[in-house]
């Protein structure tokens, strides 16, 4: 099977490209982060090139996304340039059947959800294994930590009865820092029943930055899916 032919890769190229065909001229666009949220990132490129789409202005959740967007010709500007955000576009980890998420696979959360939260709509662009029916099933709940806090936040963790485990690095060693200079925390928890409440208590422990819960955020959920072998996309709104 070639790599065009790899169906998680064309669902997650289905749901970018629709997100991105979302986005009108004059915008001011949330560019999330991630493997699913990239393509999105290309049609945008394309979409400005071909002249279908004018005038928008890209505020990016990372490293990544602001590398990508300064190589495609998306204009980049910050929160200090902009009142609002139109329209936010960013792949996660896992989505339940309240549109709740959790997000960070990418270590680039606590930006995610600044920049996601702001927008007045915020879509979700998925591939259909991230469709759970209780959060923290499949994936661990990355927390961004100050390094002088990685002691009592990972007794704090194991308080409220996480297992965490710091993030490491791939290619690089010790352990990841995020692009604000931190590290990262996953941590096992055998259920989240509410995680409105779970995304509090871990934001009022000292030194925790952000927690990759995203709950009540979302609006719309792209979910790309293959049916009678070609890749579609099934809206969640
Ligand atoms: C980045 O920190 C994450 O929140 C990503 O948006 C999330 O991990 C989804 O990434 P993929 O689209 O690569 O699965």
């Amino acid at each position: 099977m070639t790599t065009e032919q790899d169906p998680v890769k064309l669902m997650k190229q289905q749901v970018g490209f629709a997100a991105a065909d979302r986005v009108q001229s004059h915008s001011i666009v949330g560019l999330g982060t991630g493997s699913t949220t990239v393509h999105a990132l290309y049609r945008l490129g394309e979409r400005l090139r071909s002249g279908e789409l004018e005038d928008i202005k890209g505020i990016p959740t990372s490293f990544q996304a602001s590398v990508l967007a300064k190589e495609l010709g998306i204009p980049l500007v910050t929160l200090d340039d902009v009142d609002h955000i139109d329209i936010a576009i960013d792949g996660a980890d896992e989505v339940d059947p309240h549109k709740n998420l959790i997000k960070g696979g990418g270590a680039a959360h606590t930006r995610e959800k600044l920049v996601d939260s702001l927008a007045d709509q915020f879509i979700v662009v998925v591939d259909s294994s991230k469709l759970v029916d209780r959060l923290g099933s499949t994936f661990l709940l990355p927390v961004e930590v100050l390094p002088i806090a990685i002691t009592p936040v990972m007794a704090a963790i194991k308080k409220l009865g996480g297992q965490p485990e710091i993030r490491m690095g791939v290619k690089k060693a010790g352990p990841v820092v995020t692009d604000q200079g931190n590290l990262v925390i996953d941590v096992k928890f055998d259920s989240i029943s509410n995680p409105a409440e779970l995304e509090k208590t871990l934001n009022n422990i000292p030194g925790v930055l952000e927690n990759g819960l995203f709950v009540g955020v979302a609006d719309i959920i792209l979910v790309g899916e293959i049916k009678d072998g070609q890749p579609t996309v099934r809206v969640i709104s």
